[in-house]
């Protein structure tokens, strides 16, 4: 199968290239480099802006079969910030892939929305059917372009699957964003720098590894779960507080953390229910957060 995947460069999106080449696809990466640096091995790597028409052309010469969407503005702070930056990038991209595929005949769309479309959950984890409820400007561009999605499904009857994941970590994220406060820990506590929970510690979230999750968009890229979303996570919450003894246990650094004010507009809680996609895609979450956790710090060791 020939795949395009956008964000090829990024965490999650290099990854699911190198996942989707050692299964024997053809693999096309897009990426603007903005905030993504990796180069996965056997994918053809190609500078493009998502938001850019250039896409629509490059697919139309290319003609994949599948397109990943997962280039995205990601900073819930930076969506804050630049409202309108998030939307160029996360709702005018979506719309470009998705004109991308439909000149390209593509069979479907999967794309990596985010947990955080259910904003402040009434029920952990969050059921399946839950509503909606974006309470930052990169929450709402992720819903506008779920939303995007089932329309050119009914116009055009371009397939897709939502994925909308929890918080992914593992090799290769970044220790720069606010979305990888494992890498954050593992990167301070390697080097002996001083780390900070934000609140008493006791916000949680649902922490799943990135080899889990790019299986699920493995998964996802064949027939399965044709105009579904599910949510992709572990359905267990972690503690901001555990999450630093278990990675400082892990490091062999001391679990000292600081404390520090809670930051406006951060969610108290967050877990996802991971049975939907057992049934609709045959996925589960494989990986233990210890076994996870482990991989990680090896790699920022490295790194
Ligand atoms: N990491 C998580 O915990 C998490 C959770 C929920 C959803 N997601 C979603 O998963 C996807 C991948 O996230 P990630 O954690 O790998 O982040 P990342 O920042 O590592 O990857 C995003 C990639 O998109 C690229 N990009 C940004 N703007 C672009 C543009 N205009 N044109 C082309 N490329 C552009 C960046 O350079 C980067 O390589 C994103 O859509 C994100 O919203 C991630």
């Amino acid at each position: 199968m020939r795949v395009l995947v956008t964000g090829a460069a990024g965490f999650i999106g290099s990854h699911l290239a190198d996942r989707l080449a050692a299964d024997g696809h053809e693999v096309m990466g897009v990426d603007d480099f903005s905030s993504g640096g990796n180069r996965p091995e056997h994918a053809q790597m190609h500078r493009l802006d998502v938001a850019d028409p250039a896409l629509v052309a490059f697919a139309e010469h290319r003609r994949p079969e599948v397109i990943c969407h997962l280039a995205a503005q990601v900073s819930v702070r930076k969506s804050v910030a630049d409202p309108l930056r998030d939307a160029q990038v996360n709702v005018l991209g979506m719309v470009n892939a998705l004109e991308a595929a439909r000149v390209s005949s593509a069979r479907k769309v999967v794309f990596a929305s985010s947990c955080a479309v259910y904003g402040v959950p009434a029920e952990l984890p969050v059921p399946a059917d839950a509503a909606l409820r974006p309470a930052s400007p990169y929450a709402a561009s992720k819903a506008c372009a779920e939303t995007y999605l089932g329309m050119y499904r009914t116009l055009y009857g371009i397939d897709h699957t939502i994925l909308t994941l929890a918080n992914v970590y593992g090799p290769r994220q970044s220790p720069e964003g606010e979305a990888g406060v494992i890498s954050i820990f593992s990167d301070a506590l390697l080097t002996g720098k001083p780390t900070r929970l934000y609140g008493d510690g006791r916000n949680t979230r649902d922490y799943v590894y990135v080899h889990d999750v790019v299986d699920a968009f493995s998964r996802a890229c064949g027939d399965l779960g044709g105009g579904r979303r599910f949510d992709i996570g572990t359905g267990m919450q972690t503690t901001d507080r555990d999450l630093h003894t278990l990675v400082a246990e892990v490091a062999g650094a001391p679990d000292e953390p600081a404390f520090a004010p809670p930051r406006p507009g951060d969610l108290p809680a967050m877990a996802v229910d991971p049975g939907p996609a057992r049934t609709g895609l045959g996925w589960s979450p494989r990986t233990s957060l210890r076994e996870g956790l482990k991989a990680t710090v090896e790699w920022a060791r490295r790194a």
